[in-house]
C-alpha cells in the first residue's frame, strides 16, 4: 500500500477510533483559516471529516494554507475527540477530528473548471441546471445528487434479492432490435451491412419477454434500459430504465400480488416505512370520473362532481348545450378558498384551461347570501341542488366545465392537480405521504381522432377481457383489457397487463388496429407463429424506475435520479450528443444527409 493510500473513508471514524494514526483521500471540501491554525473538511462518498493543521507542523501547516476548494488531498494524523461544544451532532463523524501530521495534495483543479460550488449549504439557491448539466461530473460531487444514486443502487439490490428469492430470472434482451410499438418514436440505428435497413432500439422488452416466456423461462425479470423519441417532460426522459417483470401461468391477481409485496419491501427497506397492501384497486371509468386523470393524486380530495341533473335547465348556453347534447356539467370545490383566489386568479386559472384544453372554465364563489361573481347568475336557479350535490359552505369556491366525452374531465383533472399544487398548496412537502392506486379495466381501444382509427390503450399485446371478446370487431369501444397501471401521488409508476396468448386473438387485434394480414405477417409474424408454437397464458407488468427512485428520493425532476441524463430538449449537454459524424462514417452507413 503506498503511504497515501487510505486507511479509513471519511465518514468512517469515531470515538473508538481516538488515539490511532489514520490516513484519508478525499476532497477540500471547506477551509477555515486562522493565524494557528486551519481547518479542513475532507470529502469522500461517504462522509465528511474535520481535519485541523497547527502552526508547530511547520511545512504541513505552510501546505494547508494554500489547500484550496475541491484539490485531492491524503491527510495523515491522529484522531481525537473533539471539544464537547465543536462537537457536530449533524455528522457522523462529528465527535472527533483529526490532528494532521503530513498532507500530500494528489491534484489541484484549475480554478476556472470549478464552474460552481459544489458545498451545498440550506437555503442556498443551486447553480443554473444547465450548466450543472454540463459539468455533470462536479454536480455529481454534491451529497444531495450522490444520495439519491446511492438509493438507486439500493432499490435495485432490494429488487433483485426480492426477485431471485421468489424464482425469477435476470434475462438480458437485445438493444439492437425491431420496433416494438409503445406509443413513442423509435431511436433508430442504420446498419452498415445491410444498407437501406434499420435496427430499433427498444421502446422496451415487451416482445422478448413474451418470448421468453414461449420458451419456458416461467419467471422473468430485466431492469431494463428502454429508449423512446417522445416529448420530454419533467417526468419522463428518452432514456429510461425499467423494472420489467413477466410470469407464466398466472393471471391477474397474480402479477399484481408480488408487484404489491416488492413495492412493500422498497419502501420498508429504503425508507422505513411501510405500505398497507393489498393496493386498492380503481376502475379507469372511475378515475377518469372522478379525478379527470387515469393517474390520480390520491394526497388530497377535490374530486369531481356531476352537475348535470343539477343544472339540467339552466339557461346558461354552455350547460345548456351539454345537457342536451349527451354531455355532462361537472364541477370542483375548493373548500374555503373564497378569500385566498382572487377574481385575477380566477381568470388566469380559465384562461390556461382554454390554452390547455380547448375547454371553457366558470366559475363562482358560495357566500352566505349565495353564489356571487364569475357565472353565479346562472347557479342561483339551482342553488339548493348544487348545495346539496357539492355540500357547499360559505367561502367555498365552485368550478365548472360542461362538454361532452373525455377532454372536459381531463380539464377538470389537470384543474384539480393544480389548484392543489400551485394555488392551495395542499400537498406538505414535509409530510412523506405515499398514496397507491392500481387503476384497472382500462378500455382496450382509444379512438384516434387525427388518424380516425382505434388505437391500443397499453399495447397491441395486451388480452382483452374474455366476456368482452365478441365486441372486439362489433363494438371496440366497449372492450376492457386486461390491463393495469400502478399510480403513486399522481404518477403513473408502472403498467402491465395479462397477454394475449393465442395466435387467433392477437390476429384479431392487429386487424383491429388497422393492420392487414401481411402487414402483421411481416412486422410481427416471429411473433404469430411463436404463439402457435405452445405459448403459456402470461402475463407482466413495467415498473418506471426512475419515476420510483424520484418518489422514493422527495424530488419532481427526473434528471436528479439518472447520472448522466437529457436535458429537456433530449440532449446530453457534458458531451455534446447528438454531434455530427465524419462523412466517411456516413458513407458506410449508405446514408445521404438531407
Ligand atoms: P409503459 O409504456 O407503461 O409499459 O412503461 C412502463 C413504465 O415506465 C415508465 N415510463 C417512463 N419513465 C421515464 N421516462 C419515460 N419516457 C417513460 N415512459 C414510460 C412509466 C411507465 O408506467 N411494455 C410495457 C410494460 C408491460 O406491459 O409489461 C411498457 O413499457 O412509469
Amino acid at each position: 500500500m503506498a503511504e497515501w493510500q487510505r486507511t479509513h473513508t471519511c465518514g468512517e471514524l469515531r470515538v473508538e477510533h481516538v488515539g490511532q494514526t489514520v490516513t484519508l483521500n478525499g476532497w477540500v471540501h471547506i477551509t477555515r483559516n486562522y493565524p494557528d491554525q486551519v481547518f479542513v473538511d475532507v470529502r469522500d462518498r461517504y462522509g465528511l471529516t474535520q481535519v485541523v493543521f497547527t502552526a508547530d507542523e511547520v511545512d504541513t501547516f505552510q501546505t494547508a494554507n494554500g489547500l484550496g476548494r475541491e484539490c485531492v488531498i491524503s491527510v495523515t494524523g491522529v484522531v481525537r475527540e473533539r471539544l464537547p461544544n465543536a462537537a457536530r451532532p449533524d455528522i457522523a463523524t462529528g465527535k472527533i477530528e483529526i490532528k494532521a501530521t503530513a498532507v500530500r495534495v494528489l491534484n489541484e483543479p484549475v480554478l476556472e473548471n470549478l464552474k460552481f460550488p459544489v458545498t451545498e449549504f440550506p437555503n442556498e439557491k443551486l447553480a443554473n441546471e444547465e450548466l450543472r448539466l454540463e459539468y455533470r461530473y462536479l454536480d455529481l460531487r454534491r451529497r444531495s445528487l450522490q444520495n439519491i444514486l446511492i438509493l438507486r443502487h439500493k432499490v435495485c439490490q432490494v429488487i433483485r434479492t426480492f426477485l431471485d428469492t421468489r424464482g425469477f430470472l435476470e434475462v438480458e434482451t437485445p438493444l439492437l432490435g425491431k420496433s416494438t410499438p409503445e406509443g413513442a418514436r423509435d431511436y433508430l440505428v442504420p446498419s452498415r451491412i445491410h444498407h437501406g435497413e434499420f435496427f430499433a432500439l427498444p421502446q422496451s422488452p415487451q416482445l422478448y419477454k413474451q418470448l421468453l416466456m414461449v420458451s419456458g423461462f416461467d419467471r422473468y425479470f430485466q431492469i431494463a434500459r428502454c429508449l423512446r423519441d417522445e416529448d420530454l417532460r419533467a417526468d419522463r426522459q428518452p432514456e429510461f430504465t425499467q423494472l420489467d417483470v413477466e410470469m407464466s401461468f398466472v393471471e391477474m391477481d397474480d402479477v399484481l400480488g408480488v408487484m404489491e409485496q416488492l413495492t412493500a419491501d422498497i419502501f420498508k427497506t429504503c425508507l422505513g416505512v411501510e405500505i398497507s397492501t393489498p393496493i386498492p384497486r380503481m376502475k379507469y371509468a372511475d378515475a377518469m370520473a372522478k379525478y379527470g386523470s387515469d393517474k390520480p393524486d390520491l394526497r388530497y380530495g377535490l374530486e369531481i362532481v356531476d352537475v348535470t341533473a343539477a343544472l339540467a335547465g339552466s339557461e346558461f348556453a354552455d350547460f345548456k348545450a351539454a345537457a342536451e347534447g349527451g354531455g355532462k356539467v361537472i364541477a370542483i370545490t375548493a373548500k374555503g378558498a373564497a378569500a385566498t383566489l382572487t377574481r385575477k386568479m380566477l381568470d388566469e386559472l380559465a384562461k390556461k384551461q382554454e390554452q390547455d384544453f380547448k375547454t371553457k372554465l366558470f366559475y363562482a364563489k358560495f357566500e352566505a347570501a349565495g353564489f356571487s361573481t364569475g357565472v353565479a347568475k346562472f347557479l342561483t336557479p339551482a342553488q339548493d341542488h348544487l348545495k346539496g350535490v357539492l355540500g357547499l359552505e360559505p367561502n367555498d369556491v365552485v368550478f365548472l366545465a360542461a362538454g361532452v366525452g373525455d377532454r372536459v374531465f381531463e380539464a377538470m383533472g389537470s384543474l384539480r392537480v393544480q389548484l392543489a399544487q400551485e394555488v392551495l398548496k395542499l400537498i406538505d412537502p414535509k409530510k412523506s405521504e405515499y398514496k397507491f392506486a392500481w387503476v384497472v379495466d382500462f378500455p382496450m381501444f382509444g379512438w384516434d381522432d387525427e388518424e380516425k382509427r382505434w388505437a391500443a390503450m397499453h399495447h397491441p399485446f395486451t388480452s382483452p377481457r374474455d366476456e368482452d371478446l365478441q365486441y372486439l370487431e362489433s363494438d371496440p369501444g366497449k372492450v376492457r383489457a386486461k390491463a393495469y397501471d400502478l399510480v403513486l401521488n399522481g404518477y403513473e409508476v408502472g403498467g402491465g397487463s395479462i397477454r394475449i396468448h393465442r395466435q387467433d386473438v392477437q390476429s384479431r387485434v392487429f386487424k383491429m388496429l388497422g393492420m392487414e394480414a401481411d402487414d402483421a405477417k411481416a412486422r410481427f409474424g416471429f411473433l404469430l407463429d411463436a404463439l402457435q408454437s405452445g405459448a403459456p397464458p402470461h402475463g407482466g407488468i413495467a415498473l418506471g424506475l426512475d419515476r420510483w427512485v424520484m418518489l422514493l428520493a422527495g424530488t419532481t425532476n427526473i434528471r436528479d435520479v439518472i447520472a448522466f441524463p437529457k436535458n429537456q430538449r433530449a440532449r446530453d449537454l457534458m458531451t455534446g450528443a447528438p454531434a455530427p459524424v465524419e462523412a466517411r462514417q456516413i458513407k458506410d452507413l449508405g446514408i445521404k444527409l438531407n
